[in-house]
């Protein structure tokens, strides 16, 4: 009788005992679930790079690895202002309101002097040029400003203003 009770008990925990084994993964077996066949990433894993020659849906700022872009926005009087405060409140410091290097953190910045923007290299580069060292920044030198100039339109408002200032430095 025993015998039984025991053997009939072993039959009704088997299914179970079975259970927890896959329930636990202690036996594993990979399950097809279509959500993981799926391009996707871990937390922190880096993301895909952009495939060549895509552009963002908000406009392309520009297109990395085709040039510099050309300027898409006329040095006209609301670009001039709004680039004249953008530029006092982002560039000045380092560049002085003028454009000349001489902003008054220059002083603090002795191993790479702020450029002058209205003399020599920064004259005689293109607008987009310019555009992609404020997107950027100099690696080491200058901090990248698309964080502070997160619109296109911004930064080509900047542009358009540090050209104003060359030419009244008489560029
Ligand atoms: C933290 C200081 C700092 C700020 C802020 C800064 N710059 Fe600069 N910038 C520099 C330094 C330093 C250099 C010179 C790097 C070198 O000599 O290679 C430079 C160089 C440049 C150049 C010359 C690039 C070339 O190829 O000759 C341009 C143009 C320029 N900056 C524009 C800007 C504009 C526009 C802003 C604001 C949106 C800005 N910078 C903000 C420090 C700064």
């Amino acid at each position: 009788m025993t015998k039984r009770i025991l053997i009939l008990l072993a039959l009704v925990a088997s299914p179970f005992i079975l259970g927890l084994l896959f329930t636990y993964d202690v036996i594993k077996i990979d399950w097809i679930s279509l959500m993981e066949i799926q391009p996707s990433f871990q937390p922190m894993e880096d993301p895909l790079p952009l495939p060549a020659g895509s552009v963002p849906i908000s406009g392309a700022a520009y297109v990395a690895g085709v040039g510099a872009p050309v300027n898409p926005v006329p040095a006209d009087e609301t670009s001039l202002a709004r680039g004249e405060q953008l530029y006092n409140t982002n560039c000045a410091l380092c560049h002085g309101a003028g454009g000349e290097g001489n902003g008054p953190f220059a002083a603090f910045l002795s191993a790479n002097r702020p450029a002058n923007l209205t003399q020599g290299n920064p004259v005689s580069i293109s607008d987009g040029a310019i555009f992609i060292t404020i997107t950027n920044g100099i690696p080491g030198r200058m901090p990248a400003l698309n964080g502070n100039l997160p619109t296109p339109r911004e930064r080509w408002d900047v542009v358009n203003y540090v050209r104003s200032l060359q030419e009244s430095a008489g560029q």
